[in-house]
């Protein structure tokens, strides 16, 4: 695929996206109202998210950043010669550049992304500027099983970004559990972990002060007015996140400001005032935590990095 000749392969596994109405409306019946937070990622919400990477209160990026200029040529020495890079969500590109500059002698990057737009646009700029690189592209919702490409170089997944701290603790240690099984001994597990902080700390990088954060969370509203035709009025909701001590997360909420009746398409939902639509869990671990679960399904600690501020950590793990 690509323009011209041959740049890429495209395997797509042609990912059913769920039904958007009876998800919304099934979340919203729930006692607490609850979204799952990839509804938080439209066009609109995507363009959000990368602007709240470049905040000044929110650390993640800029501190997996530090770590990969660092450290890239120490992690391409654990991962060795010929090694074929799988990565999960084809984001700006930008720190798997920083890896791949750094990688012995790569054979294989492979991209997996639900969207066939994203990963099409990542596949092809990526194969223009590694030209002895084979890339491939693969469209699929990588929380799923699925068959990986019968490759025989050793396999690294690239897992950054701290998108595992998105999943609640089932579906974490599921999707341990699910690649440990579909690597082999000796492959790799390349993985950006949020650590636990101060309170206030995460609480600004999830309360920016520009409001960039408030407006991606709302974004949703807008986007169910738009796609199934609701009704909210975005001056009635706010923003509300705050960090769950005993849960270890920062929960995001959508908060209504009065008792209302909002429509979904011809659907009455009923709002008391202050009631809230969970749209977002952001687990914070330690690198005990992490490591103590990547072990219990099925991967063996290798070696961890930590940014100057001790704030984010990268894991490196194989199969034992
Ligand atoms: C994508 N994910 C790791 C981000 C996070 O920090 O949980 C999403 C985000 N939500 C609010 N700000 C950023």
């Amino acid at each position: 695929m690509g323009t011209g000749e041959r740049m890429y392969e495209l395997l797509d596994f042609q990912p059913t996206l769920s039904d958007l109405r009876m998800e919304v409306l099934d979340g919203l019946r729930r006692r607490q109202k609850q979204l799952d937070c990839k509804l938080l990622y439209d066009e609109r919400g995507s363009a959000l998210f990368e602007e709240i990477t470049t905040l000044p209160e929110y650390y993640p990026t800029r501190a997996e950043m530090e770590i990969l200029r660092k450290h890239s040529r120490e992690m391409a020495t654990y991962i060795g010669e010929k090694s074929a890079l799988i990565e999960l969500g084809s984001g700006s590109g930008k720190k798997v550049r920083l890896l791949l500059n750094e990688l012995l002698d790569p054979v294989a990057y492979m991209a997996i992304d639900i969207s066939k737009e994203f990963l099409q646009m990542s596949a092809e700029s990526l194969a223009s500027e590694y030209p002895n690189l084979k890339i491939v592209a693969i469209c699929t919702d990588y929380t799923q099983p699925f068959q990986l490409p019968n490759h025989p170089a050793k396999k690294v997944v690239f897992f950054p970004g701290s998108t595992f701290g998105n999943f609640d603790p089932p579906e974490a240690e599921r999707f341990l559990r699910r690649w440990s099984r579909m690597l082999s001994k000796g492959d790799g597990l390349l993985i950006g972990i949020d650590l636990k902080k101060s309170i206030d700390g995460l609480h600004w990088a999830y309360n920016d002060s520009a409001g960039v954060t408030a407006a991606f969370n709302l974004n949703l509203l807008t986007r169910l007015n738009r796609e199934l035709d609701a009704d909210f009025q975005l001056e009635r909701f706010d923003h509300y996140a705050f960090y769950n001590e005993v849960e270890d997360r920062i929960e995001m909420h959508i908060r209504s400001r009065l008792a209302q009746v909002v429509t979904v398409g011809n659907v009455p939902v009923h709002f008391g005032l202050g009631e809230t639509i969970h749209t977002e869990n952001s687990y914070k671990f330690s690198v005990h935590s992490f490591n103590e679960l990547a072990q219990k399904s099925g991967f063996t600690p290798v070696k961890v990095w930590t940014d100057s501020t001790g704030l984010f950590s990268v894991h490196y793990l194989e199969i034992g």
